[in-house]
């Protein structure tokens, strides 16, 4: 059976900012957190990925980091943070960090000193140009939000390049210090002792940008280098590498050293993504198939980080256009709800019209496929969004932990809160919070913790095969197993609203007291499986064998 951690890990990714204040400054702080571990202990969450936690000008909701070495003050001290890190293991969650060294803000004191002089130390830390590229407006990744990717510094006398916001300079990752200090920022979180990190934009932390060639060479030597580093320092330290790439680059990324991965452990799964959208969107499961058929292996010790929602819009950029055209109507049809031309900034629950049998379907179809489960903060209780604020804030409103004032994350004035908390409609505070919904057997939250604890009895998911079982199916329903040395597990979701019976007797010779762990409703107990029902947007999760 495999060790390695992250393959049975249930990841809970949230900013500190806005889950819980335990200060009442209205911005969410490391004790706040704490004071929710054992919350998210029950909820059986095994890993937290905590968004940008370093100070940071806060444009890029942290994205844009001032000092590496610290945590912002508004979250609390270093200390406070150790603190998380000891109570979070007391209670068995691993915390992992993003680590954000595609750039760093344009106040981080680097920068500064850079642009200051040609003779700065820190001068070829950044990418600079000293004609006007042809392809600076090329490469975008915030269309309508920003519009060239090399900028001119009046400082520097120089054009800087930025592939995100322009506030936001690239560090020169071809320059041997540069990677040196990204190693030691590694260190220093790994000796206080996270569990790894989430690698924000790692196509771009590797490109070894040229003027005037958008399509600049990437170097994934670093990749190994870094895994070499980080595995010394901690040896089961995991990377998790955000990265929206092709299938053929997918080696590149895991590297393949003696048969077994050597660079990033583990990529977020955004073509499965796209499709699961897409296949809710159509209520038919055709392309997760197709995505089950025809992605490449990844080598042993690769694993996918699979997700519905994450901080950012919903990124459709994979689709085609006619595709893309199918998710916006049924799930982003209005302008205002769709970003950057590819994307929705909405929150599954509101893009499900708030239908409790389509959202745990969705969830329950997410946690069974390949790769390890990556929950955001709020998606247990099933929050909504705010599209009056702006851009990607519609999706980063404060948690909802009850019915008291400001939904209970901060004793603020609400005119003081970071952001303000859903508080009206079908989805405000005092319908959708977690409280109301502890005291509920029947509520999201309930179900979410017996559906995580049934994954934990699971262990084929994650650390075992994932594939499609291709047998005649009433359209609609999606038959896929789990195969580990473990046992079998076997998994119906139907995402059609049409009720219908599956004949799976081709497996009964390897059926053993075959009985559902986990279903929208009862079933009668399977025994033979060449009539199985199903309803409309229902699933049913299915112990096949199990090996003592
Ligand atoms: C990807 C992050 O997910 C996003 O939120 C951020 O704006 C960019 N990288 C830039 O760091």
């Amino acid at each position: 059976m495999s060790d390695r951690w992250y393959e049975k890990a249930v990841i809970y990714c949230l900013d500190i900012d806005t889950y819980a204040d335990s200060d009442g400054d209205g911005v969410g702080d490391i004790r706040g957190l704490i004071g929710r571990l054992d919350y998210l202990a029950r909820l059986g969450v095994t890993c937290l990925w905590l968004n940008p936690i370093h100070p940071s000008p806060d444009r890029d909701d942290g994205y844009d980091v001032a000092d590496f070495y610290n945590v912002d003050p508004r979250f609390g001290t270093l200390g406070d943070f150790a603190e998380l890190l000891h109570q979070a293991g007391n209670r068995g969650i691993k915390v992992i960090i993003d680590l954000v060294v595609n750039h760093t803000s344009d106040q981080h004191p680097w920068f500064q000193s850079a642009r200051s002089s040609p003779d700065s130390p820190y001068r070829d830390w950044y990418v600079w140009s000293e004609t006007e590229p042809p392809d600076r407006h090329q490469g975008m990744v915030f269309p309508g939000e920003q519009n060239e990717t090399w900028s001119y510094d009046r400082t520097a006398k120089q054009w800087f390049y930025h592939r995100f916001y322009k506030f936001q300079p690239d560090l020169n990752i071809e320059n041997p210090q540069v990677r040196e200090e990204i190693k030691k920022i590694c260190a220093f979180w790994l000796q206080l002792g996270v569990a790894g990190f989430r690698m924000d934009a790692v196509p771009f932390i590797i490109e070894e940008t040229e003027p005037g060639n958008p399509n600049s060479p990437k170097d994934f030597e670093f990749l190994s280098e870094l895994r070499q580093h980080i595995q010394w320092r901690k040896a089961d330290a995991v990377l998790l590498a955000e990265a929206n790439v092709e299938a053929a680059e997918l080696k590149h990324f895991f590297g393949d050293q003696g048969g077994s991965a050597n660079r990033i452990h583990m990529l977020f799964d955004f073509m499965l993504n796209g499709r699961l959208m897409l296949a809710l969107a159509r209520e038919h499961p055709e392309v997760i198939i197709d995505a089950l058929q025809n992605t490449p292996k990844l080598p042993p010790g690769g694993q996918w980080a699979t997700f519905l929602r994450n901080h950012d819009e919903v990124d459709l950029s994979r689709l085609t256009a006619e595709q893309r055209g199918e998710v916006f109507s049924q799930f982003g049809p209005d302008e205002d709800m769709q970003l950057y031309g590819r994307g929705i900034r909405r929150r599954l629950a509101p893009m499900l019209g708030g239908d409790r049998q389509r959202l745990e379907l969705a969830y329950a179809l997410q946690f069974s496929l390949r790769g390890t489960p990556v929950l955001r903060y709020g998606e247990e209780i099933g929050m909504g969004d705010d599209l009056k604020q702006e851009g990607r804030n519609a999706i980063r409103t404060p948690m909802q932990w009850s019915s008291l004032p400001n939904g209970g994350f901060s004793t603020a004035a609400p005119e003081k809160l970071l952001r303000p908390v859903i508080s009206d409609g079908e989805f405000g505070y005092e319908n959708v919070n977690v409280t109301r919904q502890r005291h509920d057997p029947n509520s999201l939250l309930s179900w979410f913790e017996r559906m995580i604890r049934t994954l934990r009895e699971a262990p084929e998911v994650g650390s075992g095969s994932c594939q499609h079982v291709d047998v005649p199916v009433p359209a609609g329903v999606l038959v896929h197993r789990a195969d580990a040395e473990t046992g079998t597990m076997l998994f119906l979701h139907n995402l059609s609203p049409d009720e219908g019976v599956v004949d799976l007797g081709s497996l009964d010779p390897e059926a053993e007291f075959p009985n559902d762990v986990l279903a929208d409703q009862e079933y009668p107990d399977p025994g033979k499986l060449d009539a199985l029902p199903i309803a409309g947007y229902g699933y049913r999760w299915i112990r096949l064998k199990r090996f003592p």
